[in-house]
């Protein structure tokens, strides 16, 4: 039985990496933060498994680490632990920086101390956000790094030193640089999220406005559901490397709006320039979505678009599996059901 450690394991993509190992017949390692509110709600459908496992520990505190890690000698590690939030780094930028930046250096320190070096297989969770101002359009594994917030620098330095410690000690490890990938699990201040909630809460009379900031920031969206295979694949695979994970489609936050509200019932039309832009419903003339100032950043990132062809050909991985409209359908029904749910 294989045994993989995840840091990040309450996330998005740790609770869909567990799940995905755990019906691959992994023993499953958790890292968790003690916390106030002790409902971990993303992977409360696994506490019980016999084969999945937490302990408590943090991203900045090097002891834990070393203990998770020299206790459990896992053959994989996936470190998905991150302060992830693009413009919360602005307010955090230290803090930012100690988790995603040299929490990276924590993690493969312990193996290395523990003498893992040539057991233990990394995946380091990278970012299109390395491309940040971009240099080159669509983006793949050769296009310039130009990161653009307190966050992607931070990941920038994970993501170096992950190569770093594949050259310097030969170790086996990978670093996915994902473009955005979403699903009914993400956090409800991503963009995609508070549109379908707010999509299902408008439409169920339950919320009378949305304000959103830049309405044409254009993303690569895929599934989370997805993504996490590859991560997979990569530690599978017979030579460490780096991928572009995505699906290779560009949308603008405007699109993304329009179809969840399409979804929710309701079809949205944009009218107005910049601060002055509003979305109306076509059959009431309501003015449902707003543009806020308070949602720019002050450096923005605004044209991901990721080339996966290398993913495709060296790990065999299909970035067409759940597309565009199916993946704002699926979100948007599931917060339709959710609001539905909490309104009774
Ligand atoms: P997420 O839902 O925000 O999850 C982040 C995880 O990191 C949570 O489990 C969180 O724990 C944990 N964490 C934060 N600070 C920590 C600390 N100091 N010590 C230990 N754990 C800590 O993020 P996600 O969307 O699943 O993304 C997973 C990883 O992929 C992140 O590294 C993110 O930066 C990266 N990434 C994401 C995307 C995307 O589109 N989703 C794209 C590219 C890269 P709590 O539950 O306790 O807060
Ligand atoms: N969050 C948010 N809220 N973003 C908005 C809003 C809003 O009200 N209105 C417009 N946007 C725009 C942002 O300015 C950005 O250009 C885009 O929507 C996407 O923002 P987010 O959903 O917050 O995601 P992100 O792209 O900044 O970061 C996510 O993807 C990265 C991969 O490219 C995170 O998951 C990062 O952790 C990840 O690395």
């Amino acid at each position: 039985m294989k045994k993989a450690f995840i840091t990040g394991v309450t996330g998005q993509d740790g609770s869909y990496l567990s799940e995905f190992l755990l019906e691959k017949g992994y023993e499953v390692h958790g890292l968790i933060r003690r916390s106030s509110v002790d409902y971990r709600e993303r992977i409360a459908h696994l506490e019980g498994n016999p084969d999945f496992h937490l302990h408590y520990g943090d991203m900045g505190d090097s002891m834990s680490l070393m203990s998770v890690i020299g206790g459990g000698r896992p053959d994989e590690i996936y470190n998905l632990a991150a302060q992830s939030h693009v413009k919360v780094s602005f307010d955090v930028p230290e803090f930012t920086a100690d988790v995603d930046a040299t929490g990276v250096l924590r993690i493969l320190e312990a193996v290395r101390l523990t003498g893992q070096a040539e057991t233990c297989r990394f995946y380091q969770a990278s970012t299109s956000e390395l491309y940040g101002k971009v240099e080159q359009v669509p983006q793949n594994e050769n296009t310039p790094f130009h990161p653009y917030s307190p966050y992607a620098v931070a990941k920038q330095y994970g993501f170096w030193i992950t190569k770093e410690y594949r050259e310097a000690y030969k170790m086996f490890c990978c670093s996915g640089i994902l473009f955005n990938h979403e699903s009914e699990r993400r956090g409800e201040t991503f963009v995609t999220r508070k549109i379908t909630l707010a999509a299902a809460r408008i439409s169920q009379g339950r919320q009378d406005k949305l304000y959103l900031g830049n309405l044409s920031s254009l993303r690569d969206w895929g599934y989370a559901k997805d993504y996490v295979e590859c991560m997979w694949l990569m530690l599978q695979n017979k030579t460490p490397d780096d991928f572009v994970i995505a699906t290779g489609e560009q949308h603008s936050v405007r699109e993304f709006c329009r179809l969840a509200f399409h979804y929710a019932g309701i079809e949205l039309e944009f009218t107005g320039q910049g601060v002055e832009e509003k979305g109306i419903d076509r059959a009431t003339g309501k003015v449902l979505v707003e543009v806020s100032p308070d949602f720019y950043r002050p450096t923005d990132v605004v044209d991901l678009w990721g080339d996966p062809s290398k993913a495709k050909r060296e790990l065999g991985w299909n970035p067409a599996k759940t597309s565009f409209e199916d993946l704002v359908r699926i979100m948007t029904e599931h917060d339709m059901e959710r609001i539905r749910k909490e309104s009774m």
